[in-house]
């Protein structure tokens, strides 16, 4: 079993790869992926850089070079729910591309033409593994539900309204819809892990380098009891 695990910024992948043995790097399109063990485990880790162009080419490099039996993409992701504050958890049970419409050509704002989605699902039993993984976590709201990902940082309101009233989403990313959507076609188990970072509404107490540092802590600690059970 090999574990692909995916971050678009440094600090979403850093403390992973400090914590890896037997490291082989390899740069390929301008991503590092690096190869190796991780408590016990083969994984290969790749920083993609923001956005779903970035990921999506991470994930199918990744699939056709080093065959991960499943991907985690990990980092942080903007609330878009009142019940979830900085520093709580996210875990997919699937995922939506909420800047992905062609509805003036009659396709459902969101439907992903090929796969005819417009959620792609993650496989329950993987899902069910990571959130039990996550309950390592202690003071932390760890919710089970949809991540909508699109090529914008979203802070207002008006935003963050429409995500989660379109899609029902929890949080708002850059990357984990377009590692969904690679790994279906492929045939790849994906599943994404996000702590809360900001509340996506530009709201004033809003230090976004601060709390990263915090939230990106717990998804790594998650991910780590995860490769250990
Ligand atoms: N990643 C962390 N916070 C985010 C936000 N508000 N929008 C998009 N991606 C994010």
């Amino acid at each position: 079993m090999k574990i692909g695990i995916i971050g678009a910024m440094d600090i979403e992948v850093k403390e992973l790869i400090s914590s890896m043995v037997d490291i082989k790097k390899e740069t390929i399109s301008g991503i590092d992926f690096y190869q190796g063990k991780l408590e016990d485990k083969d994984v290969v880790v790749a920083e993609c850089g923001i956005g779903k162009v970035y990921a999506a080419v991470c994930a199918q490099t990744m699939i056709l070079k080093y065959e991960p039996d499943i991907i985690i993409n990990t980092g942080v992701a903007g609330s878009l729910s009142t019940e979830l504050r900085i520093g709580d958890i996210v875990i997919s049970d699937g995922v939506v591309q909420h800047d992905y419409d062609a509805s003036p050509i009659g396709i459902p704002a969101g439907m992903i033409s090929g796969v005819n989605l417009i959620k792609i699902p993650c496989r329950e039993e993987l899902v069910k593994k990571i959130f039990k993984a996550a309950e390592i976590l202690e003071d932390t709201n760890i919710a089970l539900g949809t991540i909508a990902s699109g090529d914008q940082f979203i802070c207002s309101k008006e935003k963050k309204d429409f995500i989660a009233n379109t899609f029902d989403a929890l949080c708002a990313e850059m990357e984990g819809a377009a590692i969904g959507h690679v790994c279906y076609i492929n045939n790849v188990d994906f599943c994404i892990i996000r702590a809360m970072s900001d509340m996506a509404d530009g709201s004033a107490h809003m230090d976004f380098d601060a709390f990263v540092e915090i939230a990106v802590e717990k998804t790594i600690l998650i991910i780590k009891n995860f490769l250990r059970n």
